[in-house]
């Protein structure tokens, strides 16, 4: 059901330190502007890959979500992936059916690519925080 891997997040403590690592370190080219999405709690930076992208997040605000995963992981770390599907609803549908539990409301959202998400508990996913993304139309 899932289709191509679409990016990998890794949360971060400083957005800005972790651009250094992928472009002067790693030698990506194709880093966009780090950008904030004040209702999830996150900046986000997209680093572009051939294949795929690394999603870097960091804390926005008090409540961000990232701020527990930060405690227990200071330096940063790989938070979680996420893969497109074809269609969000038949996909949670089918994700509650196997007994996978999604988090929060259980409603998709729009995630950083416009595009509705959900992510799917890591205790039924084997440690691995899942986020499934309906797939963006061609040219996104
Ligand atoms: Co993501």
């Amino acid at each position: 059901m899932i289709g191509n891997l679409n990016h990998v997040g890794v949360a971060t403590p400083s957005i800005e330190d972790s651009v250094k690592l992928y472009r002067d370190v790693l030698g990506a080219t194709k880093i966009g502007e780090k950008f904030s999405m004040p209702e999830q709690g996150v900046w986000v930076c997209f680093v572009d890959l051939p294949n795929a992208q690394i999603e870097l997040i960091e804390p926005y605000g008090d409540d961000s979500p990232i701020h527990g995963f930060l405690k227990h992981n200071p330096a940063g770390g790989q938070h979680h992936i996420c893969f497109e599907v074809d269609d969000i609803i038949e996909a949670r549908d089918e994700m509650k059916a196997k007994g996978a539990r999604i988090l929060g409301t259980g409603e998709p959202r729009i995630g950083a690519h416009g595009v509705p998400i959900i992510f799917v508990h890591p205790k039924d996913m084997g440690g691995v925080l899942i986020e499934l993304m309906q797939k963006p139309e061609a040219g996104h």
